[in-house]
């Protein structure tokens, strides 16, 4: 169900002018909390924006915020739990504040629709694809306190023309200002997943793929240069099927890229998730070879080494197949950065089944992996189908094992870099002090990426946030590289 849009345009004064409605906002502060991947934090970052046109303000409390908005993620059990324990400490919160109006959107709002909007704290529910009416929604709320609820009903099937032209809009006047590291941004190229990997709950509540036109994305990429953007990474669940047809030929992310690279001011290009496929993957890596502008850097998750779990995951490829397109990759960029994600304790995982993926592991060595434990998502196939067998604690110690297998590897890799010099994208102040050198000076601790991923971190003026630099690596831990700027 969606709600009629709530524009009520009445004059009123705000700050000695008289404007309407969506003005009077400018006395209401948001506190928004993110969970979840680089695509929900596009998607904050977009709804941020669109408050901030519609005359809210932000705040980092809690505590003084009118209006809490909580952007969640749905892909394990354990990040649906935190934002249900979030909801806990509101609805106390609401007992002594009742006018606080707390919204839910992204994936979790989604998936469990009118049950979340029945949580004592909840007045506002939205789904991924009706987030461009996200300001009608709170500023509707913030008047009449009434409950709301906009969720796509048959979420799998195409959306409405008005629908994806409203996601359309809502994507391209996102305003640069929101993003958290200078310099850099997001770009969508395409929503949703057709894959349905057995064990994942994203086609659900992400809808059917649709690749965005390569105009509409080309163009914003030179609004965001223009805006000084230097890195943009182009974000898909399945960034590498991106497929597009105009101009009387079909666009893949090779395409993309190319393109993307011309736009003056760019000078990095990155692009995850890939998913491991034969369609356009040499296009795709030839295009990192050959342009200067095209991170050297590839996020394909393998997520087992056992043939027989993927099959029940619905990979569609087998671990030899995987290693030889990782291979492939690396005879055509030799330098190329691999990271990778794996599931453990998938229903059925044998000891067998996990040690070939240890193997696997041994073999791609990879730059990093993120390894995540089995988590049944309602409504996946998996959940239907299979039975949640591997205990909470072998999964534990799988996850364990294969991190510290990694960490060896990471180790192995990071030390290659030592006495070289890296060049680096910086960006901003190290979150956490990790060295103090001697004579840096006055100079505070900075963090930076490699065009291959790598974290950097020396220390220099905080000036150089959103520059590149190039630094000489001194020394080397399994995820991060430390040195000193020439
Ligand atoms: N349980 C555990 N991990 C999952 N992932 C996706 N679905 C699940 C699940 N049900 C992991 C995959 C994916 C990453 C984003 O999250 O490894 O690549
Ligand atoms: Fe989920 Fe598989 Fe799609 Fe990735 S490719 S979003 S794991 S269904």
């Amino acid at each position: 169900m969606v709600i009629q849009k709530p524009r009520v345009f009445t004059p009123i004064e705000c700050n000695g002018e008289i404007s309407y409605i969506e003005s009077l906002m400018c006395h209401k502060k948001v506190y928004v909390k993110s969970f979840g991947c680089q695509m929900n934090k596009l998607d904050t970052a977009l709804v941020t924006s669109a408050l901030e046109d519609a005359g809210f303000s932000f705040t980092p409390s809690v505590k003084e915020a009118d209006v809490v908005l909580i952007n969640t993620c749905s892909v394990r059990d354990h990040a649906e739990q935190r934002v249900l324990s979030h909801l806990g400490h509101l609805k106390h919160m609401k007992r002594s504040r009742p006018d606080l109006v707390v919204g839910v959107i992204g994936c979790m709002a989604q998936r469990l629709g009118d049950r979340l909007l029945e949580h004592e704290a909840v007045n506002i529910v939205c789904g991924p694809a009706e987030i461009p009416q996200i300001s009608d929604f709170v500023a509707k709320a913030v008047q009449d306190r009434q409950k709301a609820l906009a969720v796509t009903e048959r979420i799998r099937h195409k959306g409405s023309q008005q629908q994806s032209q409203a996601l359309e809009e809502f994507e391209s006047v996102y305003g640069i200002e929101n993003e958290q590291i200078p310099a850099q941004a997001f770009v969508r190229v395409m929503r949703g997943c057709n894959n349905f990997c057995s064990y994942c709950v994203v086609p659900y509540v992400r809808g059917p793929e649709v690749s965005r036109s390569p105009e509409a994305i080309i163009e914003q990429i030179r609004k965001l240069a223009e805006h000084g953007v230097k890195q943009v990474t182009l974000l898909g669940q399945r960034v590498n099927s991106y497929k597009y047809k105009h101009g009387g030929k079909i666009w893949s992310l090779a395409d993309l890229l190319e393109a993307a690279g011309d736009i003056a001011g760019i000078e990095w290009l990155r692009f995850v998730t890939s998913y491991p496929s034969e369609e356009f993957f040499d296009q795709i890596i030839e295009v990192m070879a050959g342009s200067p502008k095209v991170c050297e850097y590839l996020h394909m998750p393998a997520q087992s080494g056992s043939d027989r779990i993927l099959k029940a995951m619905n990979r569609n490829y087998t671990s030899r197949w995987y290693l030889e397109l990782l291979e492939r990759a690396r005879q055509i960029v030799p330098e190329i950065a691999i990271a990778g994600d794996f599931i453990v304790g998938f229903p059925g995982e044998s000891e067998e089944d996990f040690q070939a993926t240890v193997n696997l592991l041994e073999k791609a060595r990879y730059k990093n992996t993120f390894v995540f434990k089995y988590s049944p998502r309602p409504g996946t196939n998996s959940d239907k189908r299979l039975t949640d067998t591997v205990a909470a604690k072998v999964k534990q110690r799988r996850n364990v094992e294969l991190l510290a297998v990694q960490e060896r590897i990471s180790d192995e890799l990071s030390r290659q870099f030592l006495n070289r010099e890296v060049k680096v994208l910086v960006e901003g102040l190290s979150k956490k002090p990790h060295l103090n050198m001697a004579d840096a000076g006055d100079n505070p601790q900075l963090v930076a990426r490699t065009a291959g991923d790598w974290i950097v971190v020396f220390n220099g003026p905080e000036s150089l946030t959103g520059k590149f630099a190039n630094v000489k690596i001194e020394s080397a831990s399994p995820l991060t590289l430390f040195g000193r700027p020439i």
